[in-house]
C-alpha cells in the first residue's frame, strides 16, 4: 500500500517543469511533430512517447538504428526546435499560488528538469518563473528520469530525500521520483503518493498540513452512501461507487468526508441499525473496499470519517440476541429493560421518533426494553461501563484501520435519566422545533430522555481515544441554543458539533441573520450545516426553485466566513431540491407513522449525468431518481462557468486561498454596511450578503471583493472595489489586504 506522505514535515518540494511548473504543452507537441516530419517518423508515435523523457532517450527509443551520434545530433534538432516559438509557454494552473505558498511557509524548492539549461530558463522566465535552484539535464550525467536529478536536488538543498516532495506530470518522472525515495505528488490523474488535479491543490494541501488542528476551518462532505455511487448495478449506492467519484470532492475543495454508516446492518434505517460494529456490510463492498476508498482519498489529501451509531443497535446485534434470551445473560444490561406498569403497558410515557411508544415488550423475559427509535434498534445502556469499554475499543479499531474519525449519531442521547422519569407535556401552543420526528414526540418536553449532562463524559472518554490518532469527532446534536449546544464542544469533549439552525429554518432573513452570529459568537469549533439526508433539502427548504438556491448560496458564502467546520450534504453543491418520491415507493420507517416527514425526498440518488440511472446506477435505484433534470447533473454543471456547482467551486477556492492570512482570528462580528445588507467580519476576512428578495440600496465595500456569486470576473487577481448594488442573494467575500501570490 502507498505511503501517506507527511507534508507536515517536508523539508523541501522538487517540481518537474514540463506540463508540471510550466505549461508548455503546445510549444513541445509543435516541436515534436517537426521533428518528427524531418525525422520521417509518425507524429502520433512520437507523441506517445515523448512526454516527461530527456530528448536523448525518446529519439534512441524511435530510431534504434541510430548510433549515439547521430543521436545527440538528432536531440539537439528537437531541443533547437523548442526555442522556435515560446509565445505559448506560461505558468501552469495554480504554479504561481503554489510557489508563493512554498515560500510563506519557508519550504526550499527547486526546479529538476530534462531539458537543457538555456531551454529551461527560456521557459520558466516566459511563466515568470525564477527558482532559487534549477537542475536541468546539463546538470546530470543520465537525464532526470534517473533518481540522479532529484538526488543532487536533495543533496543542494540539504534535504533528507524521504522528505522531499516530487511533483510529476510523467510516469519517468514519478518512477524518478520513487526510486529516489521521495514522495510523489502526481499530476494529470496519474497515480502518485498524492494525486493532484493541479499545483493550487498542492498549495491547498500544504496550507491544510500546517494548519493545527487539521479540521480547524475545514471543508466537509457528507455522503449518505446508499445514494451516493454504486459499482454494482444493484442500484444501492456502494464504497467503490463512492470511490469513483472522489476527483469530484477533490475539486469541489473537501477535505473531509463524512460516510454515513458502512457496517453490517439489516437496513432497517438504512446503516443506522449496526448488527456488527467491526464488519463493512456486504451491500457496500466489504472491509476491502473501505480500504480502497480511504487509499483513495488520502491519496487526494482527503480525510474521511465514519458515523458512529451507539445510542442503539441493531435488534439483530448479538449483544441483543443474547440480551433477549434471558434476564441472567451477561449482555442483558447491555441495554435497558425494565417491567411492564402495574397495568401491563409501557414502563414510562417516552416516545419513538418513528412512532408510538419507546418501549417494545419482550416475550421471552417478560419485560420491556428501550428503543427511542424503531423497535429494531433496542437503546445501549450507556450506565453500563462494560459497553462503553466496547465502544472503546470499537473506536480504536477504526481509528487505527486508517479512519480519521467520526460522526457521531445522536451525540446527546446515549445517557438516559436514572429514573426514567415520564417526560413532562409542553404547553398546548409549544412544540420542539425540529423535524424528522412525530408530532406527538414534538409535544413532549424531553428533559428525561434525551440531552442529559451525563452525556459529556461518554464524549470526554471517546476524546482521549480520538486525540491519540489526530482523530475528529463531530456531534450530531439538535440543540438549537448556541450557548448549550457550545457546553458539548467546551474543553476536552467533542472537537465539534454541527449547529442545525439552518438546517431548521425556512426562509426568514432576518432571524437567520440573528441566529448565525449569535452560533459563531459562542463557538469557533462549531460545524455549519444546511441539509441533511434527515432532513428536506436547503433550497427546497428555502423556498425552491432558482431563488431557493441562490438563497442557499448566499448563505454558503456566509458560512464560508465562520470559524469552524463547513459542511455540504451531497447535492447541495448542486443546488438540488428534494427528489421527487412518489406515494408508496419510499422506504424510510419515519415515513409509516408520519408521511409528512418521510426523508426519502433529501435521499434520491445523486444525479452524475444525464440518462437513465443518472450515473448512479445501471440497475434500478433502491428509491426513485426523484426528477432530475439534465440541468441538475454534475455533468451538466460542470461545462456551464454560471452553474451552481462551478459558483460553489469558486467560492471554496476562494476561501481556501484566504484562509491563514485573512482568517488568522476565530472573533467574528456583524458589521452594518446600512441598506439591510448582512455582512460579517473575521480578521482581514468578509462575507456580505443581500439576504432581502430586493436589489439593495449602494453600499461602500469596506475592503475589495475577491468572490461575487453573481460575477465569476471578480478574483483575488482582479477585485472589485468601491461601491455596489447588490441584487437579491447576491454575496461576496472581500479581503484585504490581499497577500501577494
Ligand atoms: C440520526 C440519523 O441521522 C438518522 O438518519 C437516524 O434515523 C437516527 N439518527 C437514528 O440512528
Amino acid at each position: 500500500m502507498r505511503r501517506r506522505p507527511d507534508l507536515g514535515g517536508l523539508e523541501a518540494v522538487l517540481l518537474d517543469m514540463d506540463g508540471t511548473l510550466v505549461d508548455s504543452d503546445a510549444s513541445v507537441e509543435r516541436a515534436w511533430s517537426t521533428w518528427a516530419g524531418e525525422y520521417g517518423v509518425p507524429v502520433d508515435t512520437v507523441l506517445a512517447v515523448a512526454h516527461g523523457s530527456p530528448a536523448g532517450r525518446t529519439v534512441a527509443h524511435l530510431l534504434p538504428r541510430l548510433g549515439p551520434e547521430e543521436v545527440a545530433i538528432a536531440a539537439r534538432r528537437q531541443l533547437a526546435l523548442q526555442y522556435d516559438d515560446l509565445s505559448d509557454v506560461a505558468a501552469a494552473p495554480g504554479a504561481h499560488e503554489l510557489l508563493a505558498t512554498l515560500d510563506r511557509c519557508g519550504l526550499p524548492w527547486a526546479v529538476v528538469t530534462s531539458a537543457d539549461g538555456r531551454l529551461a530558463k527560456a521557459r520558466l522566465a516566459a511563466a515568470g518563473i525564477d527558482p532559487p535552484l534549477l537542475l536541468t539535464i546539463d546538470d546530470v550525467r543520465h537525464g532526470k528520469p534517473d533518481p540522479e536529478g532529484y538526488l543532487r536536488a536533495a543533496g543542494l538543498l540539504r534535504a533528507d530525500p524521504a522528505a522531499c516532495l516530487v511533483v510529476e506530470d510523467s510516469e519517468p518522472g514519478l518512477a524518478a521520483g520513487t526510486a529516489a525515495g521521495m514522495p510523489t505528488a502526481a499530476l494529470r490523474g496519474l497515480d502518485g503518493d498524492l494525486r493532484l488535479f493541479d499545483l493550487g491543490h498542492l498549495a491547498h494541501l500544504l496550507r491544510r498540513a500546517r494548519t493545527s488542528p487539521w479540521w480547524r476551518d475545514a471543508v466537509g462532505y457528507q455522503v449518505y452512501l446508499p445514494s451516493f455511487g454504486d459499482s454494482t448495478g444493484d442500484g444501492w449506492g456502494d464504497l467503490a461507487g463512492a470511490g469513483e467519484h472522489l476527483d469530484h470532492l477533490a475539486r469541489l475543495g473537501v477535505d473531509v468526508v463524512w460516510l454515513t454508516p458502512f457496517f453490517r446492518s439489516p437496513m432497517r434505517d438504512h446503516g443506522y441499525d449496526i448488527a456488527d460494529y467491526r464488519v463493512v456490510d456486504p451491500s457496500f463492498g466489504g472491509d476491502a473496499a473501505l480500504d480502497e476508498l480511504l487509499a483513495r482519498a488520502h491519496r487526494r489529501g482527503m480525510r474521511v470519517i465514519g458515523d458512529l451509531v451507539v445510542n442503539h443497535t441493531s435488534d439483530a446485534h448479538p449483544w441483543f440476541t443474547a440480551a433477549s434470551s434471558s434476564r441472567a445473560d451477561p449482555y442483558r444490561d447491555y441495554y435497558i429493560w425494565r417491567d411492564p406498569a402495574p397495568d401491563g403497558g409501557p414502563p414510562n410515557n417516552w416516545l419513538s421518533h418513528f412512532g408510538g411508544p419507546a418501549w417494545t415488550f419482550s416475550e421471552a423475559t417478560g419485560q420491556y426494553y428501550l428503543h427511542l427509535f424503531s423497535p429494531e434498534q433496542p437503546d445501549l445502556n450507556w450506565r453500563n461501563p462494560a459497553l462503553a469499554a466496547q465502544v472503546d475499543e470499537v473506536i480504536e479499531h477504526w481509528l487505527a484501520r486508517g479512519l480519521d474519525g467520526f460522526r457521531i449519531d445522536t451525540a446527546a442521547y446515549l445517557v438516559k435519566d436514572a429514573d426514567l422519569r415520564d417526560n413532562p407535556l409542553l404547553p398546548a401552543d409549544l412544540l420542539v422545533p425540529v423535524g424528522g420526528v412525530t408530532m406527538e414526540w414534538r409535544r413532549q418536553d424531553h428533559r428525561h430522555d434525551i440531552h442529559q449532562p451525563d452525556v459529556h463524559a461518554v464524549h470526554e472518554r471517546w476524546r482521549r481515544v480520538a486525540d491519540r490518532h489526530d482523530a475528529f469527532l463531530v456531534g450530531e446534536v439538535y440543540e438549537l441554543d448556541p450557548g448549550t449546544l457550545a457546553r458539548f464542544v467546551d474543553g476536552e469533549r467533542l472537537h465539534s458539533s454541527f449547529w442545525f439552525g439552518l438546517v431548521e429554518s425556512g426562509w426568514d432573513p432576518e432571524r437567520i441573520d440573528t441566529m448565525l452570529a449569535a452560533a459563531a459568537a459562542a463557538s469557533p469549533r462549531l460545524s455549519w450545516v444546511q441539509g441533511n439526508h434527515d432532513r428536506p433539502r436547503a433550497a427546497t427548504r428555502y423556498g425552491g426553485g432558482q431563488v431557493g438556491r441562490r438563497r442557499s448560496l448566499a448563505l454558503h458564502v456566509l458560512m464560508a466566513s465562520l470559524p469552524g467546520t463547513m459542511w455540504i450534504y451531497q447535492g447541495e453543491e448542486l443546488g438540488l431540491g428534494d427528489g421527487h418520491v412518489p406515494r408508496g415507493h419510499g422506504a424510510d420507517p419515519l415515513a409509516t407513522a408520519e408521511p409528512g416527514q418521510s426523508r426519502d425526498a433529501a435521499r434520491t440518488p445523486m444525479p452524475w449525468r444525464p440518462g437513465p440511472g443518472l450515473g448512479f446506477t445501471t440497475g434500478r435505484p433502491w428509491l426513485p431518481e426523484g426528477g432530475r433534470t439534465d440541468a441538475d447533473t454534475v455533468a451538466a454543471q460542470e461545462a456551464d462557468p454560471a452553474s451552481h456547482l462551478t459558483t460553489l467551486r469558486r467560492l471554496l477556492t476562494t476561501r481556501r486561498r484566504l484562509a491563514g492570512p485573512a482568517a488568522a482570528t476565530d472573533e467574528i462580528a456583524r458589521a452594518d454596511l446600512g441598506a439591510g445588507v448582512t455582512a460579517y467580519r473575521r480578521g482581514g476576512l468578509w462575507a456580505v450578503a443581500n439576504l432581502r428578495d430586493a436589489t439593495a440600496a449602494e453600499v461602500e465595500l469596506p475592503a475589495p471583493a475577491v468572490f461575487d456569486s453573481d460575477d465569476p470576473a471578480v478574483t483575488p487577481e482582479r477585485p472589485r472595489t468601491g461601491r455596489v448594488r447588490l441584487a437579491p442573494q447576491q454575496a461576496l467575500l472581500l479581503a484585504g489586504p490581499w497577500p501577494a501570490s
